[in-house]
């Protein structure tokens, strides 16, 4: 095994250098099942990581966010951790991950981890010890286990709804075979919650950031972040919730955990960072994760669940920069991730907002307009101020696929009664070459007949057109718009962090102005527009048109300072 990188004198210059780096950085999210496979089972793994290194320096991400790459039994495609610190061993092995993280480092990019703090598997050894130890017991403490109400028990302690629906509390079996006490789990039951008043529970999640920290870990996105604390007295959800006022949700006693989360972050060479996976609506309370002492960033995911409309997206991004001020933090943008139909699919629908509650089945979608808009989209977020999140696979514009029932594994999907299609469709392997299945996501295994596994989601037979070897030769391509845009994007110092200035538009447009000589020019109305004074197009989304920007557009404009 290779040595912890933060071994005295070993700290890679990566690590050390740029302390802002993530002010202004562009994180590209990995789905390791789903990125490249590198042995031929039909699942992405490490290796397939690693060997794609290259495509991933080439692209010019400045960090890589890894889905939860730990033990786990998949019940939530490994939002069920069962042991934090180790490797699926279908992803490889601890060694992989931390050979992966030095390559990476060596390129130039920086690790980012999932931490899943809010609840672990029902298979991981504390829950299976709660469970055999019974009620009462300490190692039930770390859980909510409860009686159940009612003359026999076996009414649930509260009625609250589960995030992925349907109900948020199992009952147990006692050890001698009698029904026993319920334990709480705001997702699926083989997720069961964690209390985070009981000093293990914190003892713990500390240790484990220190374990990733000395594996040289640029930074770590935390799941459920707001979720933690639940009121112990397990009061019902009130109608009215006041701020602060929900038993389970973004309560303030959770800024404490961030606090010492901070603590720990910081005693690193090199910027660690806190990114919080933070589904608060209320903008302040929002920013409040991200004060100078707990979180450094947080998920924009305001901006992402807005419509395709200017007034709309105008609005979010003064929301969002306005709320971000106060705690000198920066905004992040984020057009989807492994959770949310992909952008080109969702802009070209009559809906173009983003809610999970109206995942249907069989909406109609022009790909066409959705591609168009996707890229002008993808200009529009690069160009704003703070840090940009990229899911693999919206570099290619793929579209959410809508797969059969029978290969479907969310269990939102199953938990929805079978009416939300669920998030597999953005979770499909990625193509990397030639014209059928599985696109070079997998080898063929040496010495084989030459029949390659089937990726352990079926991808569609149009993707033959999307595959990197196809976009690499296309300079039309979405893959060449992003590597353009990141290019620029790093040599502009305009660009990234710092400040935007609106400049005066027709309402249909989104026109500012960053630093003193990049200017954004996003036409999101029905007929083309005259460009404000410059003297260079950077980069165009859409091929201007007697010099004017298409409808469904953005443009960079540099304008002499
Ligand atoms: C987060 C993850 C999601 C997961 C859930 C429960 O929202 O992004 O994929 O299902 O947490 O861990
Ligand atoms: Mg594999």
């Amino acid at each position: 095994m290779t040595m912890p990188l933060t071994e005295p004198g070993t700290v890679p210059p990566t690590l050390v250098k740029d302390p802002l780096w993530w002010r202004s950085a562009v994180i590209y999210q990995v789905y390791v099942r789903s990125f490249a496979d590198s042995d031929g089972d039909g699942t992405g793994d490490l290796r397939g990581v690693r060997s794609r290194l290259g495509y991933l320096k080439e692209l010019g991400v400045d960090a890589l966010w890894f889905n939860p790459w730990y033990p786990s039994p998949l019940a939530d495609g490994g939002y069920d951790v069962s042991d934090y610190r180790d490797i699926h061993p279908t992803f490889g092995t601890l060694e992989d991950a931390e050979l992966l993280i030095t390559e990476a480092l060596e390129l130039g990019i920086r690790t980012i981890i999932d931490i899943v703090p809010n609840h672990l598997s029902s298979e991981h050894p504390w829950f299976r010890a709660a469970l055999a130890a019974g009620p009462g017991s300490p190692e039930r403490g770390r859980f909510w286990f409860h009686p159940g109400k009612g003359p026999n028990g076996d009414e649930m302690p509260t009625s609250w709804i589960s995030n992925f629906q349907g109900d948020t509390w199992t009952r147990t079996v006692n050890p001698d075979g009698t029904p026993g006490e319920w334990y709480l789990h705001l997702f699926t039951p083989e997720q069961p919650d964690l209390n985070w008043n009981h000093p293990d529970v914190r003892r713990e999640h500390e240790d484990i950031l220190r374990f990733w920290f000395d594996r040289g870990v640029a930074g770590v996105r935390i799941d459920s972040a707001g979720l933690l604390i639940k009121d112990p007295a397990l009061p019902e959800v009130p109608a009215e919730v006041p701020p602060g006022g929900h038993p389970t949700e973004d309560r303030d006693e959770v800024h404490d955990v961030y606090r010492s989360w901070r603590r720990i972050a910081d005693s690193y060479e090199g910027t660690r960072v806190l990114v919080g996976e933070v589904w608060v609506p209320d903008a302040q309370r929002f920013a409040a994760y991200l004060r100078p002492d707990e979180m450094h960033t947080a998920f924009n995911f305001d901006f992402m669940s807005r419509p395709w409309d200017a007034a709309e997206l105008r609005a979010s991004i003064d929301l969002m920069l306005a709320a971000h001020a106060p705690v000198g933090a920066p905004s992040t943008w984020v057009l989807s991730n492994h959770d949310v139909t992909r952008p080109v699919t969702r802009y070209g629908r009559e809906d173009s907002s983003f809610a999970f509650a109206r995942k249907r089945f069989g909406t109609p979608t022009d790909l066409d307009l959705g591609r168009r808009r996707a890229r002008a989209a993808a200009l529009l977020t690069a160009a704003l101020p703070g840090s940009l999140y990229l899911y693999q696979g919206d570099e290619l514009g793929l579209p959410e696929v809508e797969l059969p029932r029978e290969v479907l594994e969310d269990p939102m999907h199953f938990r929805s009664g079978g009416v939300d299609p669920g998030r597999d469709g953005c979770r499909v392997p990625l193509p990397w070459r030639g014209v059928a299945a599985p696109f070079g996501f997998s080898p063929e295994v040496p010495g084989g007949d030459g029949t390659v596994a089937a990726p352990w989601l079926p991808q569609p037979a149009e993707w033959a057109a999307l595959t990197v070897q196809a976009q690499e030769s296309d300079p039309a391509s979405m893959l060449w718009l992003y590597r353009q845009a990141l290019r620029i994007r790093r040599r502009e110092g305009s660009l990234g962090d710092g400040t935007l200035t609106w400049l005066p538009s027709d309402p249909t447009a989104l026109v500012f102005q960053r630093g003193d000589d990049v200017v954004n020019v996003t036409n999101l109305g029905t007929a083309p527009m005259a460009l404000p004074d410059h003297d260079r197009i950077l980069l165009s989304s859409t091929p201007l048109v007697g010099g004017m920007l298409p409808p469904d557009s953005t443009a960079w404009l540099h304008r002499p300072a």
